[in-house]
């Protein structure tokens, strides 16, 4: 058996699956984020631990840890998790959708070497403007800082004792080196680290190390488990849904949006604000077009209303062209298509009519015509695709996946096991770590439903993603 933990923004999840790649065992705990400023988005990484022993009672009630031969991660991207010299942690992770350091990031980005190695813009989520800010505000942290980790590769020291990272995960640091998948020591040096300070890095089905004894002993896990290098939470859903190869894609509509696809060569385009990383398997690389609140989006209107999101959404049936009422889900600022961290969410064109109902399919309307920004933007690197599957927990929702098949104009399929997302591909590359599975296996999973554009709505969408557009311009600098 294989074991598959994803550590997300609102929950850590961990799945057990067996040699045929069925689930066998689930298990979740759940998460907050504080944010004591605007902007600010942190977690405290012993609260990650905390979650990680729950899951682990969990499914050590529904299954035998001793017949798991490999435990993969998969984890929430762009972390900063700042540890001393003796592994100590040093302040609150700031998260992937903390933008504080957005005057650090743009003076980065203004650094042509930073686009030119890392394929990307430094965007103020990523986690070198991060540390850039703690050397600028707290500086008594930044002295003291001996190790550098990604949210899930803290996790990882926890089980092994050993600094490891993946290169998908860490193409989001701004300090790799994307085309030849190597820290680059020329960009460490000038956030004031060096490779010392970092993990070693390995591709996602690498062994990074076995688990340590402290584990071991407490759960009854063998001491011949080991854990694979696993994937940023991106790179693992897409082993996990087996988008691998070229012109295969993906949406997922979790904490965060993300239009994924994969690609066949390293062919970056910061230009249009879209990512280029590596994938989770050797010599591959992905793009992806971000936005930073999906179900965030719905989650606040549903706690601004006082309703259960999935409430909201069981109570809209037929698809509906968008009404007037049009909202922009940039809560938090927005990454792809506008880099724009300081940029607010808008409600705008209430009338009288707006009912709860017409709000709530407002709020996936916008979240829809953010994504078909990230098409627009993966559609000016080339990047096409035919159909995309759909995860995350939005993709629950068949209202949203309608209009979204319809705004994009293709057909959207959801698998049968749609929100398990980077826990399945993290127990996959645990598999691929044993020696079981090779990336022949990686295979598409059944689907559960699929969803055709409605072609009579298509015009509507395409009219109401053109003010979509317009009332980012218009409020942006309000
Ligand atoms: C990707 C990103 C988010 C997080 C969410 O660049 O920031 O998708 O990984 O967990």
């Amino acid at each position: 058996m294989y074991l598959g933990l994803d550590l997300g923004t609102s929950g850590l999840k961990g799945i057990v699956i067996d040699a045929g790649q069925k689930v066998v065992a689930e298990a979740q705990a759940p998460l907050t984020v504080s944010r004591a400023h605007p902007g600010w988005s942190e977690q405290n990484p012993a609260d990650w631990l905390a979650a990680a022993e729950t899951v682990f009672d969990a499914l050590s009630a529904q299954t035998t840890p001793g017949d798991v031969r490999a435990v993969g991660l998969s984890g929430q991207m762009h972390g900063a998790t700042l540890l001393d010299a003796r592994d100590e942690v040093l302040r609150p992770c700031m998260l992937w959708n903390d933008t504080r350091a957005h005057e650090q990031a743009a003076a980065m980005d203004d650094d042509a070497d930073y686009r030119a190695i890392t394929g990307n813009i430094v965007f103020p989520g990523f986690t070198a403007p991060k540390v850039a800010w703690v050397r600028d505000n707290e500086p008594e942290v930044f002295e003291r800082i001996s190790r550098v980790l990604l949210p899930k590769d803290y996790l990882r020291l926890w089980l092994t004792g050993g600094y490891h990272s993946d290169k998908s995960d860490a193409a989001g640091t701004s300090w790799l080196d994307t085309g030849k998948r190597v820290w680059s020591d020329r960009l460490l040096a000038r956030t004031g680290l060096s490779r010392v300070n970092m993990p070693a890095l390995v591709d996602g089905p690498d062994v990074t190390g076995k688990l340590r004894a402290g584990i071991v002993d407490r759960w009854g896990f063998s001491d011949d488990c080991v854990v694979a290098g696993g994937g940023g939470d991106n790179a693992a859903s897409a082993i996990g849904v087996g988008v691998t190869g070229a012109g295969e894609a993906f949406v997922s509509l979790g904490t965060s949006g993300v239009l994924f696809a994969a690609c066949d060569a390293y062919a970056p385009a910061p230009e249009t604000a879209v990512h280029t990383f590596c994938h989770a398997l050797p010599r591959t690389w992905h793009q992806m077009g971000v936005i930073l609140s999906a179900t965030d989006a719905l989650n606040w209107y549903a706690g601004l209303v006082g309703a259960d999101a999935a409430d909201l959404t069981g109570e809209l049936d037929d698809l509906q062209a968008p009404g007037r009422t049009l909202f922009t889900p940039y809560l938090g600022g927005e990454r792809t298509p506008h880099n724009d961290a300081a940029v607010r969410g808008a409600l705008v064109g209430l009338e009288h009519a707006s009912g709860r109902q017409a709000v709530t399919r407002a709020v996936l309307e916008g979240v829809v015509h953010a994504v078909r920004d990230c098409r627009d933007a993966l559609a000016a690197t080339g990047t096409q695709f035919e159909r995309l599957l759909a995860v995350g927990g939005g993709a629950k929702s068949d209202y949203w996946l309608k209009a979204l098949a319809t705004s994009l104009g293709v057909a959207i399929d959801v698998p049968v096991a749609g929100d398990f997302g980077g826990a399945f591909g993290a127990a996959r590359l645990a598999m691929m770590a044993a020696g079981d599975l090779d990336a022949d296996g990686l295979s598409q999973p059944p689907i559960a439903r699929s969803f055709e554009p409605d072609a009579a709505l298509a015009d509507a969408f395409t009219e109401a993603h053109t003010r979509f557009r317009t009332a980012y311009q218009q409020t942006r600098t309000l």
